[in-house]
């Protein structure tokens, strides 16, 4: 959650390259290149840009494969998958701007980019395992030969990293072992070709599924398999709770995951940072459906016992952009079952079942981080600006038709976790005149409580606006 043209931007790196001259074979800055003076400073960046191609595609390719693939567990497995590969890429990524470079390209040979040429029509899960298995496999080796021959004293924090990645990139290689059929013969990370391919935004990826797919034993209905009246029903019905986690675990969970995938490949001139917020918000996803898929089984059900729907997709897919969907899934969506998520756990608490209870305090800490990513950067999209944003969130509940909060009381706490700064800009400016006002930076902060038709919508929070003059 940190914008910076300079870390994420590729895009514009990638179209401004033409104009390099020595640094179009290297991938950097002309001058910056000229920093460095000695062969092994320059081939670890090469290293470690290579490392970084490598992880942005692998990451676009998964994906694409984690919308379109039926299998849920083979899902899950790549939706972990695309968590971890995000935390590799970032700490590759800071380590780069810790050596010497403003901004780079991350650069492979051109023999190694025609891997993925060739996974772009992988739709089995047997090749696309046997794919992800060689490149993770090819990956562990190359940091092997640096990790054998690199000086510790002179870059310990890069060994470190390294050391750590190549740990779980074997957990990973141990995963994708359970569903390759064949060994795939891939060329290597090291592959020293002349011709170099710099990462652009633009490579070509597999196709992303018009509909998310889902397994044969599943079937398809518009109707909602929910029967409880209230929490106190739930917690003392079997199948009621039977029917409620089947329905988080497929229709809310692993719907997130698919949608946040989309997000990555239908927007890659997005900034790298969000890319790694999505990533991150898949794999926490990916998490949540197999806490939820054991509470399922360990009640006595399992995945098809009940009908699947799509509406977590299909309400996305309403969105016209980027804006329009993270206001609709994360803020709007997310945001509004921060609310009924605590009470539900509380509902778990007080019927002493203390092992969901933990899990679901983990998973209201994931969900209000997904509340504020997309708080984050709907406001980068919109430059902070509060009437655009109030417009975009107007314009999500009527797409979905919904309300702009939940049926039940406002957290406060929980709001103002998720960074709900500036919302519902009409009620605040109809009762902003009579609000304490402390100036500060040459801005106000507003604390305010708004109600809307005697019900409180938010009744608490904070807003940043330009003093008045
Ligand atoms: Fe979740
Ligand atoms: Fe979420």
């Amino acid at each position: 959650m940190k914008p910076n043209i300079a870390f994420g931007d590729f895009s514009n790196l990638a179209g401004e390259h033409k104009s390099f001259s020595d640094s179009v074979r290297h991938g950097w800055e002309d001058d910056e290149l000229l920093l460095v003076k000695s062969e092994e400073f320059g081939n670890l960046r090469d290293k470690i840009s290579a490392y970084t191609y490598s992880l942005l595609r692998t990451i676009e390719f998964e994906a694409c494969w984690l919308i379109s693939c039926p299998n849920s567990d083979f899902k899950i497995l790549l939706g972990e998958k695309i968590g971890f590969d995000a935390v590799c890429l970032e700490a590759l990524h800071n380590r780069m701007f810790e050596k010497l470079a403003s901004r780079y390209l991350p650069t492979v040979s051109a023999a190694y980019s025609k891997n993925f040429t060739k996974a772009v029509k992988f739709q089995d899960e047997s090749d696309i395992s046997s794919f992800l298995y060689s490149l993770t496999q090819d990956f562990c080796e190359n940091i092997d030969d640096y990790l054998n021959q690199v000086d510790r004293v002179t870059d310990e924090p890069t060994y470190l990293t390294l050391k750590n990645i190549k740990s779980g990139l074997l957990v990973q290689l141990e995963k994708l072992n359970k569903y390759r059929r064949r060994y795939l013969p891939i060329e290597t990370l090291d592959s020293r070709s002349q011709t170099k391919c710099f990462y652009s935004n633009s490579e070509e990826i597999p196709t992303v599924a018009s509909f998310p797919g889902r397994g044969s034993q599943l079937l398809f209905s518009d109707t909602s398999i929910v029967m409880h009246k209230s929490y106190t029903d739930l917690m003392c019905d079997r199948e009621k709770m039977q029917r409620f986690s089947h329905y988080v675990y497929m229709d809310v969970e692993i719907a997130a995951m698919e949608v946040c995938a989309k997000n990555i490949v239908a927007y890659r001139e997005m900034p790298l940072d969000f890319k790694l917020d999505m990533a991150r918000q898949i794999w926490d996803e990916a998490r949540h459906a197999i806490i939820m898929r054991r509470l399922l089984e360990n009640i006595g059900g399992k995945e098809a016992d009940y009908t699947y729907s799509a509406k977590v997709w299909q309400k996305c897919e309403k969105g016209e952009n980027v804006t329009e969907r993270l206001a609709i899934q994360q803020v709007f969506q997310e945001g509004n079952a921060l609310e009924s998520n605590f009470l539900l756990t509380e509902a778990f608490k007080n019927v002493g079942e203390r092992e969901m209870t933990k899990c679901m305090d983990f998973i209201n800490a994931d969900e209000a981080v997904h509340v504020k990513i997309g708080n984050f950067w709907i406001k980068y999209m919109l430059d902070g600006d509060p009437n655009r944003y109030q417009t975009v969130m107007e314009k999500a509940a009527s797409l979905v038709k919904a309300t702009l909060s939940s049926n039940v009381e406002v957290n406060r706490a929980a709001r103002r976790i998720s960074d709900f700064q500036i919302i519902l800009w009409i009620y605040l400016r109809k009762i902003i005149m009579f609000m304490g006002i402390e100036n500060l930076d040459g801005c106000s902060i507003y604390t305010v409580g708004c109600v809307a038709q005697n019900k409180p919508i938010i009744n608490y929070q904070y807003c940043r606006v330009p003093s008045p003059k």
